[in-house]
């Protein structure tokens, strides 16, 4: 059977990829083929549509079919032995469905069968519909030609007359095929210890990852990958990975089922939520990406980076590199004042700081945490002349100027709460839970929405700022919003729909403005909000070494290339460890470089080593940002020795940090083998920062040397480390 290839431009959520969708002639069999991976589904004789096969890719002759399932036994029927792409719950379904309704005649059987397909520019369209009932759903499905990743999302559309309430709607239901070696791999943490890493296997029974809170949050994380025990590595062997594009609840499930087979389900969080889908109404979901690679965990990584590079984060692989920042809050916390800031930028710019951002504290009467979020104005105690003369001076110092907002939020005590208290999300008659003395504003609500762009809209038409850090330091409580009655649980969907229309507004009205996207360090990172904003802060926790743990928990899932890291003052506030500034360099410098240190208090011996470093990450940010992460050796619990690699995409320059918790027994490295230069080309090696390189390490050598041979290594002492640079030497 050969399969006519379609290639196609266009990319309904995304920049534009080519993409190879084919179809079979007779309309059975439906395949995507890109970055040597590929993804089949069809339709078999009793219309239902069933995954076929995920994996590498395979050729275009590959027999591919849907066959009819039969009852497995009288407690199994054929409907739920079917692996359906995208299952309705009916017909006695015991996993987790794609889709759960109830008709406005109490009926809760939903059957859902092939009815159409369409190619929309580079996006397969299926359409699938109930067998009886008026309502259907469009699956849309699209392949990156270079990393394979499918981006896939769902449309319910209600051609009925009655509503129907959809209590239950992933974006994608996956299916891997049965064995007993599936091992779930997923990230989860809380505040100040975001982005750890946990291993299950895949069993009955059922792993639920998810958040109830509203917003992402600190907890589990919208990303999970499955490999296979004893043949995934972290350079080689099967992983499928996938990440939901949300920034709110959410439930990513995964399970074998009674023969083994994986069932993956991704999509809203259906705790408390439904939705009253009007006649003649359609609601969508957020996209899931989905990807496969046999290059073990440090391939899907890569690939998954590329993707986030290439195709979500704004501009794609033409948006500027991180410049360096320095961040006023672990220096002034709320004591901002115009002079304290002034002072704080004239040290920064010293230092080859690029971007001057202030953080909280310079609005309202905001002098700690009780008061002052909702009233965006300056503070004129604090800022006399307002935030011009501050600008000025950081403009003349040669950096861009940002400021900190944490515009869905709202303290009792402050002038918005006083004029609209029912802007909150609430139950009337119920308490109103504070957290950190705040309440959330109902976004959802299109007058809030609204009031707050109109905000920062002026704010930055007023002011000439370059980047804004937008904060979120609260989870919700009671998410009431009493104004939709009985339709008020949408509010899960609403209120995130709404926050992206703002960010999306604001960067078109402002084009030149950068947006970090924070939630109490890392409590709201996920594809979503990264396709809206440019960068990402990680944790509150700012020390360099738990850093390491938290930075390979990140860059599981997500790019260093948005991944914002900060020098900050030693002993460390989070636990208190005391480090060298060289070693608080090397671990920030593997991501977006950021200072968060009080200046004021360095001396002049501290100010030169910050200035050497920062002037050294200036010729390798390039490669941290936007090269490939290899990771040499895991921070893993208790390690004493990590390692990292970064190559950059012509493979010209890698840069090498090995960082040590502590020797013991003059113990050596075992050999450090690098990964991912060109193994013909040399590669002369020196130390970032300046230096010496250590005893035994030749000054150059072949990609292959490096990468076979490797180096050896030995540093002394406690919590110290070095980078070293590699730099493929122009051939004659
Ligand atoms: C959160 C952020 C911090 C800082 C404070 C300000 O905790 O993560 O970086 O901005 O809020 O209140």
């Amino acid at each position: 059977m050969g399969l006519p290839s379609v290639g196609l431009l266009a990319f309904g959520w995304a920049t534009p990829a080519l993409a190879g969708v084919a179809v079979d002639p007779g309309g059975k069999v439906f395949r995507l083929d890109g970055g040597h991976v590929t993804y089949a589904f069809g339709v078999d004789d009793k219309g239902y549509l069933q995954p076929l096969y995920w994996g590498p890719e395979i050729d275009a002759q590959a027999p591919l079919q849907a066959r009819v399932s039969t009852e497995l036994s009288g407690f199994d029927p054929a409907g739920m032995q079917t692996a359906q792409e995208f299952p309705g719950q009916g017909e006695g379904l015991v996993t987790d469905p794609g889709i759960k309704v109830t008709f406005a005649d109490g009926n809760r059987d939903l059957v859902l069968k092939y009815r159409a397909h369409r190619i929309e520019g580079a996006v397969l369209a299926i359409e699938l519909a109930d067998i009886a009932r008026p309502l259907s759903v469009t699956l849309r499905y699209a392949i990156d030609e270079s990393t394979g990743v499918v981006t896939r999302s769902a449309t319910v559309r209600n051609d009925g007359r009655q509503p129907v309430r959809v209590e239950a709607l992933a974006s994608a239901t996956l299916t891997l095929p049965g064995a007993s070696d599936y091992r779930l791999h997923f990230l989860s943490g809380r505040h100040a210890a975001e982005w750890s890493q946990h291993t299950v296997p895949l069993s009955p029974a059922l792993t639920v990852l998810e958040s109830r809170r509203g917003s992402v949050g600190h907890g589990n994380q919208p990303w999970l990958a499955i490999s296979r025990q004893g043949q995934t590595t972290e350079e080689a062997g099967p992983v499928w990975f996938g990440a939901l594009g949300w920034s709110g609840s959410f439930r990513l499930s995964a399970q074998a089922d009674n023969i083994g087979r994986v069932r993956v389900a991704a999509g809203f969080n259906s705790y408390d939520f439904a939705w009253s889908l009007k006649p003649g109404e359609a609601l969508d979901t957020p996209p899931f990406y989905a990807g496969y690679s046999p290059g073990g965990f440090g391939g899907a990584s890569r690939a998954f980076h590329r993707f986030q590079m290439a195709r979500i984060i704004p501009g794609g692989e033409r948006a500027p590199l991180r410049p360096v920042l320095y961040n006023s809050w672990e220096a002034t916390a709320f004591d901002v004042t115009a002079e304290g800031q002034i002072k704080l930028a004239e040290r920064a710019a010293r230092l080859g700081v690029e971007r001057f951002v202030v953080d909280d504290g310079w609005f309202g009467e905001r002098h700690d945490d009780k008061a002052g979020l909702g009233d965006w104005t300056v503070n004129p105690r604090k800022f006399p002349q307002g935030l011009k003369p501050l600008i000025d001076k950081v403009h003349a110092l040669g950096m861009s100027f940002g400021l900190w907002f944490e515009p869905e939020m709202v303290n009792r005590d402050s002038a918005l709460y006083r004029a609209h208290p029912d802007w909150v999300l609430n139950f009337p008659g119920r308490p109103r839970t504070e957290g950190r003395n705040q309440l959330v504003l109902n976004l959802a609500r299109t007058d809030v929405r609204d009031h707050l762009l109109g905000v920062l809209d002026k704010l930055l038409r007023e002011n000439d700022i370059q980047f804004i850090k937008w904060d979120y330091n609260r989870n919700w409580t009671e998410p009431g919003w009493p104004e939709a009655g009985a339709d008020q649980q949408r509010v899960y969907v609403d209120y995130v729909r709404n926050l992206y229309h703002i960010l999306a507004e604001l960067r078109r009205r402002h084009p030149g403005v950068e947006i970090e996207t924070c939630s109490g360090g890392g409590g709201r990172i996920d594809t979503g909000i990264m396709a809206l904003t440019d960068q990402a802060w990680t944790s509150d926790n700012t020390d360099p070494f738990d850093r390491l743990g938290i930075q390979d928990g990140f860059t599981m899932a997500y790019a260093p290339a948005v991944m914002m890291a900060w020098v900050t003052d030693a002993p460390n506030w989070a636990n208190g460890r005391t480090t060298s500034l060289d070693f608080r360099f090397l671990s920030a410098m593997q991501g977006g470089l950021g200072i968060g240190a009080d200046l004021t208090k360095w001396n002049d011996a501290e100010a030169a080593t910050a200035g050497r470093w920062i002037a050294a990450y200036k010729g390798i940010r390039a490669t941290v940002q936007r090269g490939d992460l290899y990771r040499l050796v895991r921070p893993v619990s208790g390690a004493d020795q990590t390692a990292t690699v970064y190559v950059a995409p012509d493979r010209g320059q890698a840069v090498l940090f090995a960082m040590q918790r502590g020797s013991q027994w003059k113990d050596q490295w075992a050999p450090l083998r690098l990964a991912g230069l060109d193994p013909a080309r040399t590669y002369a090696v020196r130390v970032l920062g300046g230096g010496a390189l250590p005893e035994g390490i030749p000054a150059r050598a072949s990609g292959a040397w490096w990468m076979n041979q490797g180096l050896n290594l030995r540093l002394r002492g406690d919590y110290v480390g070095v980078g070293l640079v590699f730099e493929a030497v122009k051939q004659l």
